[in-house]
């Protein structure tokens, strides 16, 4: 054998080794992941195994919905290119006959190109709505339950809206990795926070940059005391693999059924505390 053929060969084995059973090398093209000759470089197989870290998540999840999930229904928002809902149907639906993704965009050449290559590979239950998230939670496009939601890296409020929209659509899961939020950190900025200001805590967001870290921060414990008062169980952890994002705060939230009146009441307090009532009548209208 020359030289040449080993070397194709040992590239073919690797890539062999790092795919799933069934699953598709031509999405993986598409997703850049494998280069057009099928090849997989370091950076294309640290892509791959942040998107498996991100999957298995979520497959866990699924896994506990009535009849292994294999009929669930997902909403991933802000969906983008659509990688993840891609992958999650490659490596879970598509084998198992049924189940619905649906992605949420609002830009129009990204839905045109997602509906495309859903197309060529035959993923006939993938729709891809050109839709904000807001308007996604009436639209009849979609059934009026949705078992999953994820919304990775959905733009500032688009995550809250994607929150929205799981209470709306009675999600058993709803799985959230935060972009950047400037809602709250525009409102820090206006009211500067009155109750405290006058407290050492007013240094937490005395510099621009400052008000802008604790705004997203202060958005993402009130998003979780909001979830945990609207019936659910929330874990916060790190998206580890991420490490070409900054955002990588992954909340889980599993639907218990159990609103917790503790969280209810600390969300309230700590709006008022924070000057920030008016998203109370918004984003965080409890139930
Ligand atoms: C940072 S990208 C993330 C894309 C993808 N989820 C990912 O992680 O690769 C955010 C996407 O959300 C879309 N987007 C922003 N606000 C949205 C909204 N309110 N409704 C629907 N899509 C939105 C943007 O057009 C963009 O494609």
């Amino acid at each position: 054998m020359s030289k040449l053929a080993k070397a194709e060969k040992a590239a073919k084995a690797e890539v062999q080794g790092e795919l799933r059973p069934g699953q598709s090398v031509e999405l993986l093209k598409e997703l850049h992941i494998l280069t057009r000759e099928g090849r997989l470089n370091q950076d294309s197989r640290r892509k791959l195994k942040q998107v498996y870290h991100l999957f298995q998540f979520i497959e866990k999840l699924l896994q506990e919905l009535p009849g292994d999930g294999a009929g669930a229904t997902l909403a991933d928002h802000g969906a983008g290119k659509s990688y993840l809902g891609f992958i999650i149907y490659d490596l879970f639906f598509k084998a198992r006959g049924g189940g619905h993704v649906y992605g949420i965009e609002t830009r129009t050449d990204l839905v045109d190109k997602s509906r495309a290559l859903a197309g060529r590979l035959h993923f006939e239950r993938m729709s891809f709505l050109n839709l904000t998230v807001a308007e996604s939670a009436t639209a009849t496009e979609l059934p009026e339950r949705i078992d999953v939601v994820t919304a990775l890296h959905a733009c500032d409020t688009a995550t809250d809206d994607a929150i929205a929209f799981g209470l709306a659509k009675h999600a058993s899961f709803m799985v959230l990795v935060p972009c950047c939020q400037a809602e709250v950190a525009a409102c820090l900025r206006q009211t500067k926070a009155l109750a405290l200001s006058r407290t050492p805590l007013a240094e937490l967001w005395r510099h621009p940059l400052h008000t802008r870290e604790i705004g997203s921060q202060l958005t993402n414990v009130l998003r979780c005391l909001y979830l945990e008062a609207n019936g659910y169980q929330v874990t916060v952890t790190e998206l580890v693999g991420w490490e070409h994002s900054m955002k990588n705060e992954l909340i889980i939230a599993r639907h218990t059924g159990q609103r917790k009146a503790s969280a209810a009441a600390r969300l309230s307090e700590l709006l008022a505390q924070f000057g920030l009532e008016s998203l109370m009548e918004t984003r965080f209208r409890l139930p």
